[in-house]
Order: C-alpha cells, then structure tokens, then sequence
C-alpha cells in the first residue's frame, strides 16, 4: 500500500504502534518495535463480530507491548485506496465485506502472508479477525510450525447476543487511527472527534442491522468451529465479555497468566 493511501502514514503522530507496519506490507519497518519483558506474547483473539476484540486488543497491545494485528482494519484501509488502484481480488473482497460476508481464503492469506514479518516480529502479535475460517486457522498453523513461533493462547470472548448487537449499533471508529468509541458505553470528550487524534469519527458501512445479521451468521457457520480446534489444541481460554474494557483486559490477562503459571 502506497504511504498516500495508508490512513495511518498520513497522520505520523499515530505510527506509534505496529499496527503501521502491519499497513505497509513486511517490506516496512515497525514503527516501534517494543522489546517484550520475557517470551513475547502471540495470541489470536475470537468472538462474534462486535463482541469487543478489537477494543481488547488495543488494551493488550499496551498492556503486553505485542502488535495489533487487524485483518478488517486492512481491508478497511484496502477500501480507501483509489478504485483504479485495487485489484480485481481486492474489488471482489470489499463487496463481500460490504454484504457483511467473509472475505474469501486466498485473498486473505494473501494479505497476512506478505505480512509474514509481523508475524515473526519479536515483540509478539495479538491477531483480531484472524483466522477465521478453519483453512485460515491451518493455514497459520503451518506458516508458525514452520517459521518454529508457537502461539502463546487463542482467547475466545462470549457474550449474549443482545448486548453485542447493542455494541455494534452504536459503534463509532476513528478514519484516521482506528480508535473505536460507543456513543453511550465509551463516547469520545467531543461528539464525532477522536480524543487521541482529532480524527473525524464515523459508523462503519458494515454495522447496518441487515449487514449485522449476515455477520452473525457466518460467524456461526465458519468461526465457531474454531473454538473446537483449537480447544483440541490445548490453546484455548475463554473469557466472559462483560462489564468495562479494563475489567475485561484483566481478566484476560490474569486468565494467561494462570494457563502460563500451570504450564512452566
Ligand atoms: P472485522 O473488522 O474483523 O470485524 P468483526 O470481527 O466483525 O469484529 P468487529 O470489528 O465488528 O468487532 P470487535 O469484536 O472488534 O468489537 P469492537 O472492539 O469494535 O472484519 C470486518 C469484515 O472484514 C468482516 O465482516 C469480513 O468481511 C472481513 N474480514 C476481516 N477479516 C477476515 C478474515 N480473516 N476472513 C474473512 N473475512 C474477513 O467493539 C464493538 C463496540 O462495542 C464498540 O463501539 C466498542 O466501543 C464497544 N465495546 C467494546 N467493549 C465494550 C465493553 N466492555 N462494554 C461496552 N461497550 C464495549
């Protein structure tokens, strides 16, 4: 992606994280590359869309210094490119985004394999939106088995389907730095500006109530299963989604730190 198509490149204020090099391709340095006190953390986050992985991972991005590795936010970003500029996969991809559905397989292995070097990055990583699919979740066990990085946990967010429905509906993002609000459980100081950035805030395409349920149900149809796998992978930590984002976060990473404890 061009630096004048990268939402990110455009406002150096907010390269602070890794999540600009994870924008840019592999070929890109981390904008900052924070060393991990001990092993670094490699997690893949689950959960019905809107359930708050994304909220989540930013807190765990600060809190265990391991990227946030979006695969919605690049095709959000893939979006904005100019149309001439998009391939024909990428084309087909946002329409599919666009419907609420998943994007297919290939297009999105593409994406994360030319992003291998955030994979391997020593800072760790904590994946959101990705693997989806059960190839998805074969396909990044096999790039990890052979680049020898073994995934620290996958943690699964559960929540009632009322209350996720409530998050999405009122969800708002930032176009400059992806910072995600709610208007009533997490507003910004000034309506429709970002606190970090300033950045204009605006309802994604894809929180429509009719894309809402196409969401639901293909991730009941294509990401629940993965709960299964990796449950027989020994990996898997689930953690109840309610109450604040803080107390979410610690509850993660105080579930984490029991499964890192009984596993030494
Ligand atoms: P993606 O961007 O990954 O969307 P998603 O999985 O649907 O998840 P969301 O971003 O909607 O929700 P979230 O769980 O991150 O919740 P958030 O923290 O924002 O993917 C979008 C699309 O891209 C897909 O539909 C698909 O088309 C395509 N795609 C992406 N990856 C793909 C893949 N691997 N394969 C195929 N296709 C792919 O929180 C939601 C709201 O709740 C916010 O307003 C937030 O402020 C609020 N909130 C969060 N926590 C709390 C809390 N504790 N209390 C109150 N409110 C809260």
């Amino acid at each position: 992606m061009s630096a004048q198509n990268n939402p990110l490149k455009e406002n150096p204020a907010q390269n602070k994280n890794g999540r600009a090099g994870w924008f840019q391709t592999s070929s890109a340095d981390c904008a900052d590359v924070r060393k991990a006190n001990g092993s670094p953390w490699r997690l893949v986050l689950l959960g019905a869309p809107g359930v708050g992985k994304g909220t989540q991972a930013d807190l765990l991005d600060q809190r265990l210094h391991a990227c946030h590795l979006s695969t919605g936010d690049l095709f959000r970003a893939a979006s904005k490119q100019k149309e001439c500029d998009q391939s024909p996969a990428m084309k087909a991809a946002m329409d599919h985004m666009r419907r609420g559905e998943l994007v297919p397989d290939a297009t999105v292995w593409e994406m994360v394999r030319e992003r291998t070097d955030c994979i391997r990055c020593s800072s760790g990583f904590v994946l959101d939106g990705f693997p989806r699919t059960l190839g998805q979740a074969e396909s990044l066990k096999q790039l990890m088995e052979s680049e020898k990085i073994p995934l620290s946990a996958v943690v699964n967010y559960e929540l009632p389907l009322a209350e996720i429905v409530a998050r999405l509906s009122g969800r708002r993002t930032c176009e400059k730095c992806k910072a995600v609000y709610h208007v009533t459980g997490q507003p910004p100081k000034v309506e429709g500006v970002c606190d970090r950035c300033g950045g204009r805030l605006f309802q994604r395409e894809d929180d429509r109530p009719e894309s809402i349920t196409v969401r639901m149900a293909a991730y009941e149809r294509s990401t629940a299963p993965l709960i299964q796998f990796y449950k027989s992978l020994g990996l898997l930590v689930s953690i109840t989604a309610t109450g604040s984002p803080d107390e979410i976060c610690a509850r993660t990473i105080s579930a984490l730190e029991t499964r890192t404890k009984i596993a030494v």
